[in-house]
């Protein structure tokens, strides 16, 4: 396995495997990896003939208030995890290597990325979508995976990807869940223990709502209620940024559940803002 710092390097390594005929399967992450980043590896190895995944904090995506400088990094560990798993290349640039001081170009879906975590994260998609297409200019992917407890970011990316015409298959894996039911994500390490041992109520939010559905209701504010009242008995120190139904692919609100229908959430749970969704399903 090699670790590569420079783009040209790695779109150099990329090209001499398209020329042997050899496909190539992509996972952007932004490291400190976790089991539900381990599952997107175990598939994208079963997709193509080499696997990149690519380690970079991207910093066009965090605002100025945001968690930029305390994300959690540990590249030694990640390059053990890419090891284990059968990675070819981790390509992990510095910030300086994929932006230069005059960067001017950007690649937005305004839309859509305006809605759920666009709200209150105005300029984040935009970043997550140009270095997403930055990555696969640099590779070339076949196929590029990723989680599905990012939804948005990946409807928005398939647009792009369909907008854009890029040859390539995007596909989503399952969200990977602790055994309590909180989802896995790297930012899960800033919470306080207490903090970590209630937040599964949202998860446990979103199975209550599964369940309203189940038994009849379809209206999507009285099921938004039933998610913010299980949420304040079981985890009353969480404030609702957003708990939200929409079209699983347009990302559009849904008034009533007539079609399948994400229930896509936002919790913060004390400073540590956690994201989560479910497909809904009559
Ligand atoms: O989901 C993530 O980890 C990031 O948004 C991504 C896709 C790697 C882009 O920086």
């Amino acid at each position: 396995m090699d670790c590569i710092k420079l783009p040209d390097q790695l779109r150099a390594q990329c090209r001499v495997w398209a020329k042997e005929g050899r496909t190539i399967a992509l996972v952007p992450t932004m490291g400190y990896l976790h089991d539900g980043h381990m599952s997107l590896l175990d598939h994208a190895r079963l997709r193509a003939d080499k696997l990149v995944v690519s380690v970079f904090i991207n910093p066009t995506q965090f605002g100025p208030n945001e968690d930029l400088d305390r994300y959690p990094r540990d590249l030694d560990h990640d390059l053990a995890i890419a090891r284990e798993h059968g990675v070819d290349v981790v390509f992990a640039p510095d910030p300086a290597a994929m932006y230069r001081p005059d960067h001017s170009t950007w690649v937005e879906v305004p839309e859509m990325g305006k809605r759920l975590c666009g709200a209150s994260r105005p300029i984040h998609f935009r970043g997550v979508c140009t270095v997403v297409l930055k990555l696969m200019h640099l590779v070339r992917p076949d196929v590029a995976v990723f989680g599905e407890k990012d939804w948005q970011q990946l409807a928005i990316l398939r647009r792009m990807a369909r907008d854009l015409d890029l040859d390539v298959e995007l596909v989503g894996r399952p969200i990977f869940r602790e055994a309590d039911g909180l989802a896995m994500s790297s930012r899960n390490v800033y919470l306080t223990p207490e903090e970590r041992a209630k937040a599964p109520a949202i998860h446990g939010g979103l199975l209550e709502v599964r369940r309203e559905l189940a038994a009849g209701t379809r209206d999507t504010a009285e099921l938004g209620r039933i998610f913010a009242e299980h949420l304040a008995g079981k985890l009353p120190a969480a404030r609702v940024d957003y708990a939200s139904f929409v079209h699983p692919e347009s990302l559009e609100p849904v008034a009533n559940i007539t079609a399948p229908t994400l229930l896509a959430v936002a919790v913060f749970v004390g400073k540590v803002r956690l994201i989560d969704n479910i497909l809904l399903e009559v």
